[in-house]
């Protein structure tokens, strides 16, 4: 259902690589709440995936940029602001990626040259999009800023690897780079921290479907699916958010404030009965 949240705003949608993708969904979203977006992924992703589909169902305009890439983050603002005809109100960070955890490198004995892959491409990357934002003077005021997140940033998940490390940084940056913008533009900066999703990128991770279930049972709602994600960034873009930045959202059925769960210790007691 519509209810036009997003009526006259432009926005850039970062990592829609396929339909099971966090940003496909929330694209389809913001362009059925009213928005006028661009689309974007790192050249090899386009490749790949499946935007130019997206692309078609959301009448907007595919940019390659690699982010971690400054120059192609400054093509990709400058042409995005001259497509969609105006400045932006908001823009998705939906962007993830360890090599180390593509290699199943186990943390304890990391590869620094990944780990710092990681680093870049999964959180500052947010900076230097934030940077090339506020360079080009490319928000509207009370524009919006989002990234995805993970609760791995601040409990430990050992499967998620170098990826934790990344989460922490990236909502620190949400931190940091939201103060100043705020003060500077009045742009809102925030991390949205989804429950684990079946995308390329989640089912990377060992051990997930396990993880899926554990966080299934622990959370008083279920696990929030890439569509109820995708509704909530929505709402993040729009004007009903206007005082909240700086913050990380727990978009996860109460899982992080959860601490055991009756469904949990029912199936550990059938396993021990069992
Ligand atoms: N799936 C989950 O369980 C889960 C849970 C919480 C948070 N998240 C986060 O959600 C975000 C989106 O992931 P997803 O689950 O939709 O998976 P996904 O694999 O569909 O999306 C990840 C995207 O990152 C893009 N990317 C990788 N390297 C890039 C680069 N150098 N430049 C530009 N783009 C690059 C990929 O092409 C891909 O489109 C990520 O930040 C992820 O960590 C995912």
């Amino acid at each position: 259902m519509s209810h036009q949240l997003l009526k006259g705003k432009k926005g850039i949608i970062f990592g829609a690589l396929d339909e099971r993708s966090i940003a496909w969904k929330t694209a389809l979203e913001a362009v059925a709440q009213g928005a006028e977006i661009t689309l974007t992924n790192a050249p090899i992703a386009l490749r790949m995936g499946k935007i130019n589909q997206l692309a078609e169902m959301c009448n907007a305009k595919v940019i390659p940029a690699d982010a971690t890439s400054m120059t192609d983050l400054e093509t990709l603002v400058q042409q995005s602001m001259e497509s969609l005809g105006g400045k932006l109100d908001f823009v998705l960070h939906s962007i993830g990626m360890s090599p180390n955890v593509r290699k199943s490198i186990p943390y304890t004995g990391t590869n620094y040259d990944n780990f710092l892959k990681t680093l870049d491409i999964s959180a500052l990357s947010f900076h230097r999009v934030l940077q090339t934002l506020m360079t080009k003077d490319a928000m509207n005021e009370w524009g919006s800023v989002v990234a995805l997140s993970y609760i791995a940033a601040q409990r430990t998940f050992p499967g998620y690897n170098d990826m934790a490390d990344a989460k922490a940084l990236l909502e620190s940056i949400a931190r940091g780079f939201g103060y100043h913008y705020g003060f500077a533009k009045k742009v809102r900066v925030n991390t949205v921290s989804q429950s684990p999703t079946v995308t390329t990128a989640g089912s990377g991770v060992s051990g997930f479907d396990a993880f899926l279930d554990y966080a299934e049972k622990m959370s008083p709602l279920g696990n929030a699916s890439a569509d109820d994600c995708a509704k909530f960034c929505a709402l993040l873009f729009s004007d009903y958010t206007r005082m909240v930045t700086m913050q990380n959202l727990f978009h996860d059925g109460g899982f992080s404030f959860t601490g055991v769960s009756t469904p949990l210790v029912e199936a550990l007691t059938a396993n021990h009965q069992g």
